[in-house]
């Protein structure tokens, strides 16, 4: 068994995977509630709680699952990319357990693991996948070979998807962070029987005939943002406004997926990262995979698609079963980059 953790950004997690395949213990720690006053993740904040937390989710989790040191195979930790302050701590915890108790350190793409934790709910179709992440960092399509081999095949011009549920959430004024309101604010235009026709939002990237893979989406919460602008509150139809920059986003979302399977002819998509927690893009993926016969993979457990140290340990099975083991000087990192020698 192996231990997973996790610090690169703002949930602190400390996890322990069987085999790759059977959670014994996840403890995760979000820090939304210290951030939220700011309306995004300041650092220094980040850091600090999670130095505070991590030895006691540690322990937490080791009680749970009653294991022994012993039992201990590897322990994956985060490396990149993330806070470097928050990866510090997370990378910290792994040389020192590994120091006492001599246990393999194997280094996790934050990134990677998001889209392989697919594999610790059910037997998975063979590589290559199309990995499709989209997160509050991230919106970016992966052509997935094998564990620790991925090459990014279409990424985001500006904002992130998470991020534009964030903003837009600022802009209605609504709460931090955005994604999971947004939706329960679009779920409602759903119960309404006097839906206006159209939608308030021009259709993303409606020029792009070309085969690149690019998301965008800036302009739509420019759109949103000329929309609400100089209206008081109580004229703005709140849900009829996240409905519809949902479908927008949803429906570029969907678009290059289709292009990327058509591209490369890979047929398997997994789907991963904080906003596949959305019920209605869920349901929006089924349908598009069924209709275009693409087999559609995503994390069950919306607990498994935000951070958690459950990812890291998943993958770090397989990567250790590879042999991507990490001298206790390894280093931590920023950026996005998937080498494992950084
Ligand atoms: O993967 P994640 O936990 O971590 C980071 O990228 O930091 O993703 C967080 C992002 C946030 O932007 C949040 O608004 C978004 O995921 N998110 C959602 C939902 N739940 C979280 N977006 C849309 N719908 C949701 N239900």
């Amino acid at each position: 068994m192996g231990i997973g953790i996790e610090s690169s950004c703002d949930e602190t997690s400390i996890a322990l995977v069987e085999a790759g395949k059977k959670l014994l213990s996840l403890k995760i720690y979000s820090q939304i509630e210290n951030h939220a006053p700011y309306r995004g993740v300041v650092p220094e904040l980040a850091s600090r709680s999670h130095l505070e937390k991590i030895n006691l989710l540690l322990e937490e989790c080791l009680i749970e699952a009653d294991v022994d040191w012993k039992d201990i195979a590897y322990i994956a930790v985060t490396t990149h990319p993330g806070l470097m302050g928050s990866l510090m701590i997370g990378a910290q915890l792994a040389r020192c357990i590994s120091l006492v108790h001599s246990i393999p350190i194997v280094p996790v793409n934050h990134l990677e693991a998001h889209l392989a934790v697919v594999s610790l709910e059910e037997e998975i179709p063979s590589f290559p996948w199309l990995g499709v992440l989209l997160s509050g960092g991230n919106s970016s399509i992966y052509r997935y070979s094998d564990w620790g081999n991925l090459q990014l095949i279409g990424d985001t011009m500006d904002d992130a998807l998470g991020e534009a549920f964030d903003k837009v959430s600022a802009l209605l004024d609504l709460p931090y962070p955005g994604g999971p309101v947004v939706e329960k604010e679009a779920r409602k235009f759903f119960d309404r029987t006097d839906k206006p026709k159209g939608s308030l939002f021009p259709r993303l990237l409606k020029e792009s005939t070309y085969d690149k893979i690019e998301f965008s989406f800036s302009g739509l919460k420019t759109a949103v943002l000329y929309h609400v602008r100089g209206k008081p509150k109580e004229d703005l139809d709140i849900p009829r406004i996240c409905h519809d920059f949902q479908k927008t986003a949803f429906e570029l979302v969907t678009r290059n997926i289709s292009k990327a399977v058509k591209n490369t002819g890979i047929g398997t998509v997994v789907c991963a990262g904080g906003v596949l927690a959305n019920s209605i893009l869920r349901e929006e993926l089924e349908m598009v995979a069924k209709r275009q016969d693409w087999t559609l993979l995503y994390p069950s457990k919306k607990i498994l698609c935000t951070d958690n140290g459950a990812m890291i340990a998943n993958l770090g099975f397989y990567l250790w079963q590879k042999g991507f083991t990490a001298p206790l000087n390894f280093k931590v990192s920023p950026k996005r980059s998937f080498s494992q020698t950084i």
